[in-house]
């Protein structure tokens, strides 16, 4: 049977979870009710969507750095950095890349090598080796809330460690994660992995723990153009609220044109919003997250500093409720803890300079803002009448059929026909539309902005300008 946008039963749900703790001897540690009880006693200001429905409210954009190590001091000490040098409001685990592949196994020899080498020997902390006490200590030893950043297709028992260790929120989603980080997987094994942790999370819900879901946003990290980034956000929190899931927010990647930039995230907003509306999940709350370039960087710290500062500009006069941000080591790999802190403390500074303005309503902005959203709805309504309005089934088809395509994405099940280039001013156009089902008014909209390119240029726009803009922002300035 095709699968569905249905909410598994407690049966279900149990039945899978015993398999899912029993890929690692740590998952025997973990229980439900404990865990409840857990959580519930914790105080107000560690849980993640507690602090960011506070922080919605009061339109603040709250500043998120992402990191991990291998060994639990050095975690501690990396958060404890971020929150008392960089000022960081919501504190990162992210999982290094054997967790993200359920291969404990070698994990586990990374902790030790680590311990040996006396430096982290992985790309990210591996809280499900470090078992159920070890994630509790992480929480303890900060006063923010914490979310478990896990870039993979494979979520179950690293959410589950998340969460009963006291980490409020775990980010990543079915179509991003399965698209960006495999090859052969299959969407519906991708979107079964969520659901169970969508399940978990409203488990939880159920018994009066607030947990958040974070969606990703940033897809390939190539130049996404913002309709695409929506269609798939907004289709990934359906599917969140298919299982119950009460807290959700969702990201765009900054293209850093300002204009396309905040008109994509108040275009998020609404068509989110609206689409919600239209599945009568109304107690859904959702917000908006802005991350920081997530292309090639460049190198050195001044050009680094400015793609940084802009990004937090983007963020500020769009009024998006987190910031995700990066450091100036980007280009080079895992940040010093001190240098990813600064790249928190930079984005916060340009936020409160940029005070209480917001980006206006100019008659550009929302001239951009319509057609980001035609874009994102042409997706949208395509995908769900080929699903008979079912989300999951939406996706599948949809993804299938190329009518959702996400460029430049390793997985062998997405279309990949989709070519994004930048237009005269540095937004996001396409190229290649391929077969995203859009109006010959979107297209049209699209040619005449890459025209604006040609003439600028005098020459004509094609794949190579294409891959040119891929590594352009890494590589400007680079002679003088
Ligand atoms: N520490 C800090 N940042 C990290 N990222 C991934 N792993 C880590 C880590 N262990 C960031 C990088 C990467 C993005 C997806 O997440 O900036 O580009």
């Amino acid at each position: 049977m095709e699968l569905k946008n249905q909410r598994w039963s407690d049966e279900e749900f149990l039945a899978q979870r015993k398999e899912v703790l029993s890929l690692w001897p740590t998952g025997s540690e973990i229980d439900l009710t404990e865990a409840t009880d857990y959580l519930r006693n914790l105080p107000p200001e560690k849980n993640y969507a507690g602090e960011i429905v506070k922080a919605e409210k009061e339109g603040r954009t709250l500043v998120q750095p992402r990191g991990g190590v291998a060994l639990l001091e050095d975690h501690i000490a990396l958060l404890q950095c971020l929150q008392d040098q960089g000022g960081a409001d919501l504190l990162p685990s992210t999982t290094d890349t054997y967790t993200r592949n359920l291969k404990f196994q070698e994990a586990q020899r990374g902790i030790e090598e680590s311990r040996r080498a006396g430096r982290s020997m992985l790309n990210g902390c591996p809280i499900v080796n470090h078992g159920l006490k070890a994630v509790r200590r992480i929480g303890e030893s900060v006063r923010r809330p914490v979310i478990v950043l896990s870039g993979t297709a494979f979520p179950q028992i690293t959410a589950e460690m998340g969460f009963a260790g006291g980490l409020t929120a775990f980010l990543g989603a079915p179509l991003s994660y399965t698209a960006a980080y495999t090859k052969d997987l299959p969407f519906e094994q991708g979107i079964k992995n969520y659901q169970y942790v969508d399940r978990l999370t409203s488990f939880y819900q159920e018994k009066g723990v607030r947990l958040h879901r974070e969606q990703p946003g940033f897809l390939t990290g190539t130049l996404i153009p913002p309709g695409i980034g929506i269609a798939v956000a907004v289709l990934e929190m359906l599917m969140a609220a298919g299982q119950g899931v009460k807290h959700y927010s969702m990201g765009l990647c900054q293209s850093l044109n300002i204009l396309q930039d905040v008109a994509g995230l108040r275009a998020l907003k609404e068509v989110g919003r609206n689409y919600l509306g239209r599945f009568s999940y109304p107690d859904v709350f959702f917000s908006i997250a802005s991350h920081q370039w997530m292309q090639a960087f460049p190198a050195d710290e001044p050009r680094a500093y400015a793609v940084i500062v802009l990004g937090a500009v983007v963020a500020a006069m769009s009024a998006a409720t987190q910031v995700i941000t990066k450091s100036t080591h980007e280009a080079e790999g895992i940040p010093t803890k001190e240098a990813n802190a600064q790249g928190v403390k930079a984005t916060r500074m340009a936020i409160q300079l940029i005070r209480s303005n917001r980006f206006p309503e100019s008659k550009e902005l929302l001239q951009e803002k319509k057609m980001i959203i035609r874009e994102a709805c042409s997706i949208l309504d395509k995908a769900l009448e080929m699903g008979d309005g079912d989300p999951v089934a939406a996706s599948l088809r949809s993804i299938q059929a190329g009518v959702l395509d996400i460029p430049w994405a390793p997985n062998q099940f997405v279309a990949g026909k989709v070519i994004p280039v930048r237009d005269a001013s540095g937004a996001v156009r396409y190229l290649d539309h391929a077969n995203l089902p859009f109006s010959p008014e979107i297209l049209e909209y699209n040619r005449e902005k890459i025209r604006e390119r040609e003439r600028r240029d005098g020459k004509k726009v094609d794949y190579e300008a294409a891959i040119f803009d891929v590594t352009e922002i890494s590589k400007m300035l680079e002679n003088g």
